[in-house]
């Protein structure tokens, strides 16, 4: 569903993304793991049509980007890392505004809406406004927002971050659900190693730019002989998830928990 080869991006002298390499199959929950600045969000942005690769091919559902973006657009659904819905409206006003930008006609709005609702587990928070919503529920809406035009394909960057365990274990059961019964195939990032592991069918550990793995968690375990996806992770980079851009990290983890009080 997603082929990607020999991906580059550079921001002058910065090799954000340095010659990367993978494949996601139809139906797969492929993960992007990595520490910050690994290039994760650089990554799902060039999938997302949003920024020009520097070089190498992308391939989406046989489609190549840049060149077929407009066509790769009516079926990838994208959430970004920072907020996409707005809090001064309801989540029903966010929804309908989506629903309208891709096009549906009214009768298939109210379907969705209810639809995506109920499959969030949002029904009664609909007319709420969306500041007042948990994180988590956010999050939820957001989810829903980027899967009104019907996606094959979802980019996730960072669906959990911010979010405090209960909220974070809430939209891991939302992907379970997508995968279990819809027709999505997912990729998304985080830097939480237990969610990688929970959640991802294979995953690509990347660091500063490069993958250094691809697997399944259980894959990667074997390889490098060890017990859980965060030994598995220094094994195989050399250092731990955390080390480095803490400041960074904690400033941006804020800024987003602030931003979904
Ligand atoms: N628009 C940009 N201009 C210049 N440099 C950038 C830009 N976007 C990203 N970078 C740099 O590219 C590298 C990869 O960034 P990216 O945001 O893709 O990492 P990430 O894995 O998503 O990290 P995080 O966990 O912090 O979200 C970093 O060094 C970052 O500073
Ligand atoms: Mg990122």
């Amino acid at each position: 569903m997603i082929k990607i080869d020999n991906l580059s991006k550079y921001f002058g002298p910065t090799k954000a993304v340095d010659g990367i390499s993978f494949d996601i199959k139809e139906g797969e929950l492929f993960g992007l793991l990595g520490p910050n600045g690994a290039g994760k969000t650089t990554t799902i942005r060039m999938i997302a049509t949003l920024i020009p690769q520097t070089s190498g091919t992308i391939e989406v559902n046989g489609y190549s980007i840049p060149k077929q973006s407009e066509i790769v657009r009516n079926f990838i659904g994208y959430v970004p890392q920072a907020l996409s819905s707005d809090g001064s409206l309801t989540g029903y006003e966010n929804l309908l505004i989506f629903a309208k930008l891709v096009g549906l006609n009214k009768k298939e709005r109210e379907e969705k809406i209810k639809e995506l609702a109920s499959l969030m587990g949002m029904e009664n928070v609909l007319n709420k406004l969306v500041r007042d919503y948990s994180g988590g529920m956010v999050r939820k809406l957001e989810i829903a927002q980027s899967l009104l035009h019907y996606p094959k394909i979802l980019l996730l960057d960072e669906p959990t971050i911010g979010l405090d365990p209960i909220a974070r274990r809430s939209v891991w059961e939302i992907l379970e659900k997508l995968k279990a019964n819809y027709d999505v195939t997912t990729l998304m990032s985080t830097h939480y190693m237990e969610e990688a592991e929970m959640l991802c069918d294979r995953l690509a550990i990347m660091d500063r730019g490069h993958i250094v793995a691809i697997g399944s968690p259980k894959e990667l375990m074997e390889k490098t002989e060890t017990n859980s996806l965060e030994q598995a992770f220094i094994a195989l980079t050399g250092h731990e998830v955390e080390e480095g851009g803490n400041f960074r990290e904690l400033r941006k983890v804020r800024r987003t928990a602030r931003r979904l009080q």
